[in-house]
């Protein structure tokens, strides 16, 4: 997609586009907000076409990104995709209501009736004012160990050593830079502070030696694959 192409509109179904009636029996329906490549939105799509997700479907992937390949894997397998562009807010920003953005998603998730937003490597914050409307409907993948009520400042291992929680972004270089031993990927709900909601599910995931960003974060992905089809699973129950 060209830049301007791109700037013309504020945000375009690129997928199958808006939804029929309502089943009537009614399934989760799922919103899966993506930036990149999209294994974890591929791991959905899979365990729902395998059947290892009965009663749950996706009414919409959402993309800050019109270069992310999680779109292709959207489009391949006919979902509603969205290319949605979205403005950055300065770090630090305390805001009383939704942004611009952050109203045309909820305005979209309500209309594609989506009962579960996933950020399956969603990269924008979500203010506390978004996080409200959708309270206890917004769950993230986080590629480190997080406290299990989710706020506090360490990982207590089932080896019963302590780690520090790793939280923000390159999480994955951060366990490798303090030469932890030990890291893992978490599933949690989302709240307006920053990696520090409730944890659904997780699973510890050994360093090894050699391990660099990229081989240490693959071995990472594999493990999210099945945290966020489990956590899903949990939501539906
Ligand atoms: C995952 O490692 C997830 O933990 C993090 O972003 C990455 C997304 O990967 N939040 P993918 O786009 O699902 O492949």
């Amino acid at each position: 997609m060209s830049k301007r192409s791109a700037e013309r509109f504020e945000w375009r179904i690129l997928g199958a586009g808006a939804p029929g009636r309502a089943a009537p029996e009614s399934k989760l329906r799922l919103g899966v907000l993506i930036s990149g490549s999209g294994s974890n939105l591929q791991a959905i799509i899979d365990a729902i076409e395998g059947g290892a997700l009965p009663g749950v479907e996706i009414a919409l992937v959402v993309s800050n990104n019109a270069g992310a390949f999680g779109i292709q894997r959207a489009l391949k397998h006919r979902l509603p995709v969205i290319y949605l562009p979205w403005r950055k807010l300065p770090a630090g920003s305390v805001l009383q209501e939704m942004t611009p953005n952050e109203a045309q998603l909820a305005g979209l998730l309500s209309f594609f009736r989506v009962d579960l937003v996933v950020l399956a490597g969603w990269m924008r914050i979500l203010s506390a004012p978004f996080l409200e409307h959708f309270a206890n409907r917004v769950i993230n993948i986080h590629p480190a160990l997080l406290p299990r009520e989710g706020r506090g400042e360490t990982y207590t291992l089932s080896s019963g050593e302590t780690i520090p929680a790793l939280r923000g972004l390159h999480v994955v270089k951060m366990a490798l830079d303090a030469g932890l031993k030990v890291t893992g990927s978490s599933v949690h709900y989302v709240i307006a502070e920053v990696d520090a909601g409730p944890v659904i599910c997780q699973q510890e995931v050994p360093i090894e030696p050699g391990d660099t960003e990229e081989s240490l974060h693959e071995r990472l992905k594999e493990v999210e694959h099945r945290l966020i089809v489990e956590a899903i699973r949990q939501f539906r129950r």
